[in-house]
């Protein structure tokens, strides 16, 4: 059976393994918030890393496995700007250079860690997992408006989610899905059946449709400026590796469509960006913030905003950790719906990147 991209469903989904991930990419690593002077061992790319911030308070990245017999680093402690292993005591500068080797007469020529590339924007520490040359800082993403004072941004939140980040991929490229997942926030009329539009380039694939004349559903309802009913754009773009912006505007009915105004006074403008780094084949670590064009001081709003916000995602959450246990079973035919066809896209492009980077 063909699937909406002209090739058979299943073989599209599994285009690539699974534990394959794209290294020259900036991933969110933590919220600046959760990185201090204390060792923070996490996973990225199922690659051990060590995280913490020097006595400047900038961050740093090294490999989690001393040289010596392989003891997390981060069982150790810091000294000053260096970590000290616990097992004998071998020290490391944020080079991942040994710099210290108490019981040796001199510094052992193996004794070194792999450090990596980090750096700080916008309220994020950031790590790059690839050839530490190709790392440009100016890659980072841009987070528009980040700065703009009519605009109100939250402080950003995360979770774990016990699944391959390909099904948050497929999710964040599916705006179908908030008709049965979220039926008492993002849903609303004309969520389960409007058309859809795709569009790719080498850097993105946007799954997008004006829902026209409609009441806004629950979560916007309060937060829109005008009354009675709407046109709705929902924007679902996924930035390769794993960039996903949501953007959701809400125009009086009549003004939406293709060439609409962004700049009406009336018009509502939400962008949900969603950063999805993989941990590792079985987890994927989630982070998010949010963005309005209205009430940039109104704290109520925010507050709601963010609560709203999280807890349609641990919906989400709740149904992919399911899907990822059921697609492991791997317990017959997967089929195949019109609504993947931009989910079958992104993974085609993505299957181009991690060839050309092997
Ligand atoms: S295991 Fe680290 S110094 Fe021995
Ligand atoms: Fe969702």
């Amino acid at each position: 059976m063909n699937g909406p991209d002209g090739g058979h469903g299943i073989d599209n989904l599994k285009a690539h393994a699974l534990s394959d991930f794209v290294y020259n990419a900036w991933y969110v690593a933590c919220l600046s918030r959760d990185l201090s002077r204390e060792l923070k061992a996490m996973t990225f790319l199922a690659q051990p890393v060590v995280l913490y911030r020097d006595g400047q308070g900038l961050p740093v990245a090294l490999e989690d496995a001393c040289p010596h017999r392989k003891l997390p680093l981060s069982m150790g402690r810091l000294k000053g700007d260096h970590v000290e292993c616990g097992y004998h005591g071998l020290t490391f500068d944020r080079r991942g250079l040994c710099v210290d080797a108490p019981t040796q007469g001199r510094i052992p020529a193996f004794a070194c860690v792999k450090s990596y590339p980090v750096a700080e924007k916008w309220g994020l520490i950031w790590i790059w997992m690839g050839p530490e040359h190709l790392a440009r800082e100016d890659e980072i993403p841009q987070i528009e408006h980040f700065d703009d004072p009519a605009w109100h941004i939250t402080a950003g939140d995360s979770f774990m989610c016990q699944c391959h980040y390909l099904w948050l991929v497929d999710n964040l490229l599916d705006p179908s899905h908030v008709a049965w997942v979220h039926p008492s926030s993002f849903a609303g009329a004309g969520t389960g059946d409007t058309a859809l539009k795709i569009d790719s380039d080498e850097h993105s694939v946007v799954c997008s449709r004006w829902i026209e004349n409609q009441a806004p559903p629950p979560f916007y309802a309060a937060l829109v400026k005008f009354s009675g009913h709407a046109d709705r754009l929902q924007h679902y773009e996924v930035r390769y590796p794993s960039w996903a912006i949501n953007k959701t505007v809400f125009t009086p009915a009549g003004l939406g469509g293709e060439g609409f105004n962004p700049q009406d006074a009336q018009t509502y403008i939400m962008v949900s960006h969603h950063f999805l780094t993989p941990v590792d084949a079985d987890h994927t670590l989630y982070f998010w913030l949010q963005h309005r064009n209205t009430d940039p001081h109104n704290q109520d709003i925010t507050a709601r905003n963010a609560e709203g916000a999280k807890k349609a995602f641990l919906e989400d959450k709740n149904v992919l950790e399911a899907v990822h246990r059921g697609m492991k079973k791997n317990t017959g035919r997967v089929a195949t719906m019109g609504l993947d066809a931009a989910a079958i896209r992104f993974r085609q492009g993505l299957q181009k990147i991690i060839e050309m980077e092997s």
